[in-house]
């Protein structure tokens, strides 16, 4: 059954810019400094990056910009998000910026998604169900390189409590639309992590609530 899309808060934000579909998030724009200030630890020498839910395109454009000698390789479920990230592409012409690719990323991920050096996702778990959370992490330990990292960036509870009153008042929209979504406790985050065979490097408080949550590849030592 197709589910109903979900209506975000901001949605009346995300500007159309031109005929191409290219579409802006002022609150992508917001978060992405201080989010490229926290990744650029994380950013490989080169490689390829995959990043997962990339929405407008914006974040993608930018870090192909900023680090150009990684491969940068867009993906999102939703079509009218994939023509956004073409329109992106076109606008920044560069030779590191890979054609969008439709994922979902819940779902069965493309068997040439191997040996990923980084797989970058913002703003994507609390979108989704515990079940489907479980799947995407899955599908980036599967999919990561054994030198790679995992950065998430998103908002999460704490001790099973929100982290402000917004974070509670915008969780109590997105369940009362969808009961099976919503936000996630970081902890259940970490365990789902080691349980996919992910390792924690760090766990970073950012702007407005959010966090980053930074993983790689647990590599058994032969005996
Ligand atoms: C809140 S937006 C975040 C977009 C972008 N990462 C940003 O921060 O601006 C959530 C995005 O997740 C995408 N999405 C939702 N479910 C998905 C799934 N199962 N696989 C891949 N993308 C998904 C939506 O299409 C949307 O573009």
């Amino acid at each position: 059954m197709t589910k109903t899309p979900l209506i975000m808060p901001d949605a009346p934000f995300l500007k159309e810019h031109n005929e191409d579909g290219q579409l802006f998030s002022p609150s992508a724009e917001r978060n992405l400094g201080p989010i490229i200030k926290q990744l650029a630890n994380h950013v490989p020498a080169q490689g390829t990056a995959l990043e997962i839910a990339s929405g407008t395109g914006q974040h993608v454009a930018t870090l192909a910009k900023r680090f150009p000698r990684v491969n940068w390789q867009p993906s999102d479920i939703a079509l009218d998000r994939l023509r956004s990230i073409e329109a992106w592409r076109k606008t920044v012409r560069l030779d590191n910026l890979l054609p969008a690719l439709q994922l979902n990323a819940a779902g069965k991920w493309d068997d040439h998604l191997t040996d990923l050096k980084l797989i970058y996702v913002v703003n994507l778990f609390h979108l989704i169900s515990e079940k489907d959370a479980v799947a995407v992490l899955k599908g980036m330990s599967d999919s990561l390189g054994n030198d790679g990292r995992v950065f998430i960036y998103g908002p999460f509870k704490e001790h099973e409590q929100y982290r402000s009153e917004g974070d509670a008042r915008f969780d109590s929209n997105l369940t009362a639309q969808d009961p099976e979504i919503g936000y996630k406790d970081v902890a259940w985050m970490w365990r789902q992590m080691k349980d996919s065979g992910l390792g924690r490097v760090e766990q970073v408080e950012m702007p407005a609530n959010n966090l980053s949550l930074v993983s790689q590849k647990i590599v058994e030592s032969p005996v």
